[in-house]
């Protein structure tokens, strides 16, 4: 094989990649519209409501954009895995597999969801059986996973036991959040509360896992330093990590009447963040150096700016993880910009720091022609999710003091408004940011032969290594 196909998006195991890439943005896609209608019906409570109402846009725009959390993720995955392991992916057909039992899977839902057919609970609000279809997905993907890396877990670097710990627990957290099918956990409402917010809280992990694991394999790559995943630290924070997977959902459910030492474990788990906060507050300086010097690498500044919502997050995190806090908290928008705060801040950041590297990677001579427009797409997305978070915080703040001073909900409402407008118009902007990314990463993956037809000229006289390393 020339190595112009090894390096190419034409080669087979750089198509899975691709076809599982082009998938998870159009997850991003539609699920940021439904989101924008969403922020729209905020503002405009009668809009679409008798043919699309907030009751669907919702479910639609957060199944859609976990989907592309977690299809992303794989994609990237799929890429890294044959030049980890040094070899093909082993299961071919089991790629093609995979995207046609999620890709049906995922218009059956939609449709579902669409035409008011819910029988889910919370962020999983499909009959499930499409639940279990879902997990029937992953299967394919498992194998060749495991059957590609073939890992051996002493020496391995701390990305692969994130990755293996993130596919082992989607799979329990999966399942746990179907526990409620059973009448032991259906007729007693604590237990049931108490279980599901335990499978979502760790559901969160599992995806934590696979997007943070894919961010340290890229830094290694760009750093050229393969200590780091192999240190000591690196698999200190691991594990800090993966207890808090385990452990710090309890917040969720400070309100539900669980046994205390459930709800006293949790805080304490939770506070172990702490340690992860001072070390970032302690490496602050360096980053901001390191960011500086590597600011012209799109790849690094996205892991750079991620590093910037990991610390404004947390900051979020451990505070309503406080339980006298908690209790104002609960149920305002604050909660809301936890969860938008992370899952587009850390994870969407991350992944496009993913999705950035596979394209220079892959098309390095269209990535340069495309770079203006994607530093100017990170910028626009960035900047709009400080206001849109912002304003999430600001509605949340008004609520608790609402409630403190016994306001009416109309009242409260009304004061909120001009923060709803600011939610609703900055969301808009954070769509147009992501929607500069995902239209130059379509653009060069789908006009892919042209450009790899400047690349192969160029790689008659300069080689595959020199072409990726053009400077961007
Ligand atoms: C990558 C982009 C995005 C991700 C990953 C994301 C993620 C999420 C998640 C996880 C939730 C559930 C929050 C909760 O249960 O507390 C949510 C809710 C929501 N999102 Fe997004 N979101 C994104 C972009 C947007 C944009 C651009 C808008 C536009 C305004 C938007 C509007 C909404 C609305 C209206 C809700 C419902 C909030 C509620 O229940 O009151 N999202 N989103």
């Amino acid at each position: 094989m020339s190595n112009f196909r090894k390096y190419s998006f034409l080669h087979s195991d750089n198509r899975a990649a691709k076809i599982f890439l082009l998938l998870a943005l159009s997850y991003l896609l539609t699920g940021l519209l439904f989101g924008i209608l969403g922020g729209l019906q905020y503002i405009f409570p009668a809009f679409l409501k008798d043919s699309l109402s907030f009751q669907k846009t919702r479910p639609l725009h957060v199944y859609l954009v976990i989907t592309w959390i977690f299809t992303a993720a794989q994609a990237g995955i799929y890429y890294y895995l044959p030049k980890i392991a040094k070899r093909s992916i082993y299961w071919q057909n089991g790629i093609w597999l995979h995207f046609a039992l999620q890709a049906i899977n995922s218009l059956i839902i939609i449709a579902g969801f669409f035409s008011g057919s819910f029988g889910g609970r919370e962020y999983l609000e499909f009959p499930p059986v499409l639940g279990g279809l879902i997990l029937l997905s992953w299967v394919p993907f498992v194998i060749n996973f495991f059957a590609t890396l073939k890992p051996n877990f002493k020496t391995a670097p701390v990305y692969i036991w994130m990755w293996s710990t993130g596919i082992l627990f989607f799979f329990i957290t999966v399942s746990e959040s179907y526990l409620w099918l059973f009448d032991f956990f259906r007729n007693n409402i604590v237990r049931d509360i108490t279980v599901q917010w335990k499978a979502l809280g760790s559901m969160v992990g599992s995806w934590n896992m696979l997007v943070y694991g894919t961010g340290i394999y890229l830094m290694e790559q760009l750093s050229g330093n393969e200590k780091a995943s192999r240190s000591r630290l690196s698999f200190f924070f691991y594990f800090l990590g993966l207890t808090n997977l385990m452990f710090n959902w309890g917040h969720h459910t400070y309100i539900v009447p669980a046994a205390p030492w459930v709800k006293t474990v949790a805080y304490v788990i939770s506070m172990t963040e702490l340690l992860l906060y001072g070390y970032i507050i302690l490496q602050w300086k360096k980053t901001v150096s390191d960011a500086r010097k590597n600011y012209h690498i799109l790849t690094y500044r996205l892991l750079s700016i991620a590093d910037i919502w990991i610390f404004l997050n947390l900051t979020l995190a451990i505070a309503i993880s406080i339980p006298a806090l908690n209790l104002y908290t609960h149920g305002t928008h604050i909660t809301v910009a936890h969860a938008m705060g992370t899952t587009i801040g850390i994870n969407t950041m991350l992944l496009m720091a993913s999705v950035t590297y596979i394209l220079k990677k892959e098309s390095a001579f269209a990535f340069k022609l495309n770079r203006k427009w994607l530093s100017r797409g990170i910028y626009i997305t960035n900047v709009s999710l400080l206001i849109f978070w912002s304003s999430l915080l600001a509605s949340g703040i008004v609520k608790i003091f609402g409630k403190i001073n016994n306001e009416t909900f109309f009242y409260i409402m009304q004061k909120s408004q001009p923060f709803f407008k600011l939610f609703a118009y900055s969301g808009i902007c954070v769509f147009i940011g992501l929607g500069i990314l995902i239209a130059i990463t379509f653009k060069i993956a789908l006009r892919k032969k042209q450009f790899d037809a400047i690349i192969s000229q160029q790689h008659v006289t300069a080689g595959p290594a020199q072409i990726i390393n053009l400077k961007e």
